[in-house]
């Protein structure tokens, strides 16, 4: 079926980048909230982008004014009938997801096609909550999703084969690489990157080397944009802790198992870049390393 109408559901972080890269491809966007104080968040969030990509020379005022005309926003999730795909990026709660895609399959159209961007919960169980589980897929994007090439293409022992298909083809229309996978918790990137941005944290605790050491050794040593502990702080250390928890669950498996330090930065409220303080100090340019984390 052809894709051109796009509802995307939650406009944080992850939802407001897609609403984002889907209206820059031509598709017309309906992006729904909970609250008019969390849909005028995440619009802002998409217009500043837009604005930095303008002073970057990579975005014309006309690209961004045509981007932010293609999107919609409401907090009516029944606005959604008339879309032909629906992607879902709100909270990592599986209940929370179900009841939402109980909700979406009531108002869409039965050929509409529907997709969770989890990164670890199970897809298989999400498609579950609703009547056509057929037309059910992962939709796995990668933060910050303007700028990260990769899409994550997820199927379930229900999926139709030509849905995946047709997110493959709708992930390349987005400028984005597709890569295929089962339905298996944290699919290809987070099975490897997860038990990796746990191992850092497990050398830094058995005193290996220091927080900067350790980035420095992936950065310059791998050629990793950015060295794993940093990585950690970008991706949040509630978010790694809570997927570290539900891959361990899943494969009780030690190199999922989340390791006391980031539990105590959790319980602290060291939670990474978003508010200001994980494993660097970031009110202070360029962001410095909290060493006191270790006792030495
Ligand atoms: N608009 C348009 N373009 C922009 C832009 C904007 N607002 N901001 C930056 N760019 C462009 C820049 O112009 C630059 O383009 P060129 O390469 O053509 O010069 C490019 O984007 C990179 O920008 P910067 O040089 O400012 O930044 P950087 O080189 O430090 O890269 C980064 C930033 C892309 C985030 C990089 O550090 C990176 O790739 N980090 C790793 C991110 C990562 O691993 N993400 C996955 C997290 S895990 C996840 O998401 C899964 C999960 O389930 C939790």
């Amino acid at each position: 079926m052809k894709i051109t109408k796009v509802g995307v559901v939650g406009c944080g972080l992850m939802g407001s980048g897609i609403a984002q890269v889907t209206a820059q491809a031509d598709f017309d966007t309906t992006v729904v909230e909970v609250s008019d104080e969390a849909l005028r968040a995440g619009l802002d969030r998409i217009d500043a982008f837009l604005a930095r990509g303008i002073e970057r020379g990579k975005v014309t005022v006309q690209q961004k004014e045509q981007t932010l005309g293609r999107i919609k926003g409401t907090t009516d999730l029944a606005s959604l009938g008339d879309r032909d795909l629906v992607i879902e990026a709100v909270s990592e709660n599986l209940d929370l997801k179900r009841r939402t895609f109980a909700r979406l399959d009531e108002v869409l159209r039965p050929n509409a096609l529907l997709a969770s961007n989890t990164s670890s919960l199970s897809i298989t169980e999400m498609a579950a909550a609703t009547r056509h589980p057929e037309r059910f897929v992962g939709l796995h994007f990668f933060n910050p999703v303007p700028l990260m090439k990769l899409v994550e293409v997820i199927h379930t022992a229900r999926t139709r084969p030509g849905a995946a298909d047709a997110m493959a083809e709708f992930a390349c229309r987005l400028g984005k690489t597709p890569i295929r996978t089962s339905d298996r918790t944290g699919f290809i990137v987070n099975r490897l990157l997860v038990p990796y941005q746990l191992d850092a944290v497990r050398a830094l605790e058995e005193g290996v080397a220091s927080i900067a050491d350790i980035d420095n050794g992936m950065k310059l040593g791998c050629g990793h944009p950015m060295g794993p502990l940093t990585l950690n702080d970008f991706v949040g250390i509630d978010t790694l802790l809570h997927i570290a928890h539900i891959m361990f669950d899943e494969f009780h498996e030690r190199r999922f198992a989340p390791p006391p330090l980031v539990k105590r930065m959790v319980m602290a409220g060291l939670l990474g870049r978003k508010c200001g303080r994980g494993f660097y100090d970031y009110s202070r340019n360029p962001p410095h390393p909290n060493d006191f984390l270790v006792a030495r």
